[in-house]
């Protein structure tokens, strides 16, 4: 028996010292000394030893089992060791790599010129009112008293959800959300996306920007309507900036014009911006139509008002000297990087 315990000991050393892991030193532990292992095993046989025998061979079991023991923990310690500088080298850093740039986003530029054009109006007293890109063709039409036959009510000329819904066309679905929400006095600006069926070029897009204004109170007139486009005129472009009123037509304004300003980049000589005519469109308006104001709940014989919607787009085309459209929307970083 005793040569039994020397070769389990013989035995066990021989197996702790092909080990690679702390796993596989449990394992031996378990084989060698766990409560079903080899040692244990041996032990079991001892009843058959005489008197004499049992407290000699229980001396060896002992010695064995605490050198096994002592054995196993040597290694452990060691493999510790190992496996932490294995798992450090694994982790390390190395400082003297190139880091990576942190590319730093930027302002796209119509947000740069709407920013511009809000605090603009926030200066003259206007608040910021907001409406849904899907609005009702109601708000978007009827109410703004543009007749069933109109042209742009057409499926070629607007996106229809359904019968009821679209993508609104332009942004004075809003006057009338305010309209129906607020009691005059109003004094409000809206900017935001429209959409038209429009073929993509340089110079239109399914999709782009207005910015709606709506004035409405006791004895708003021509010329107030005049003198706030002047002055914003004034403030966007430059104080030299002048502005012509240009009669056109509205549903929803009556008189309705559209606002031409010097050319900011001649100053009304002719140029390339301007294509050569010293004048630049910029916006559509004029006083809310009587009808719109009753349709709103509004009593035009006590109220009155005007409107005006610009693009947003192409006064920032011409603001940076920007000749396609298409390029605000490409997400290219080389395009928007530059301004
Ligand atoms: N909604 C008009 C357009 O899209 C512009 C406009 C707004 C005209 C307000 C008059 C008053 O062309």
């Amino acid at each position: 028996m005793k040569d039994q315990l020397m070769s389990l000991l013989a035995a066990a050393k021989e197996s702790v010292e092909t080990v690679d892991s702390l796993q596989s030193l449990e394992d031996i532990r378990i084989k060698y000394l766990g409560k079903k292992g080899e040692l244990t095993a041996i032990m079991k046989q001892m009843g058959k030893l005489s008197k004499e025998e049992r407290p000699v061979i229980g001396k060896v079991a002992n010695e064995v089992r605490s050198d096994i023991e002592s054995i196993l923990s040597e290694y452990k310690d060691a493999m510790k060791e190992k496996e932490l500088a294995k798992q450090l080298a694994s982790e390390s850093i190395d400082v003297t790599m190139p880091g990576k740039v942190a590319r730093a986003g930027k302002r796209h530029p119509l947000n740069k010129v709407l920013d511009e054009l809000k605090s603009s109006f926030i200066g003259m007293g206007f608040k910021i009112a907001e409406g849904p890109e899907v609005d009702t063709v109601y708000n978007n039409f009827d109410a703004l008293n543009s007749p069933q036959d109109h042209p742009a009510r057409s499926t070629s000329d607007t996106f229809y959800i359904t019968d009821d819904l679209l993508l609104r066309t332009h942004t004075s679905p809003v006057q009338i959300r305010t309209m129906k929400k607020m009691k005059p006095p109003i004094k409000i600006i809206s900017p935001g996306r429209c959409f038209r069926f429009d073929e993509l070029d340089a110079t239109h897009s399914p999709m782009f920007h207005q910015l709606e204004g709506l004035v409405v109170g006791e004895g708003i007139t021509m010329a107030d309507l005049k003198g706030t486009l002047d002055m914003i005129a004034k403030r966007i472009f430059g104080s030299n900036t002048q502005t012509k009123f240009r009669p056109h037509h509205f549903p929803f304004t009556e008189p309705s014009a559209e606002v031409d300003v010097t050319c900011f980049k001649c100053g009304g000589e002719g140029c390339r911006v301007c294509s050569g005519t010293g004048w630049i469109e910029i916006l559509g308006c004029g006083m809310v139509h009587p009808h719109v104001l009753a349709e709103c709940g509004i009593d035009p014989e006590v109220y009155s008002g005007f409107a005006f919607g610009m693009g947003v787009d192409r006064i920032t085309m011409l603001r940076l000297e920007i000749d396609d459209i298409r390029l605000f929307f490409d997400n290219d970083m080389r395009f928007i990087d530059q301004f």
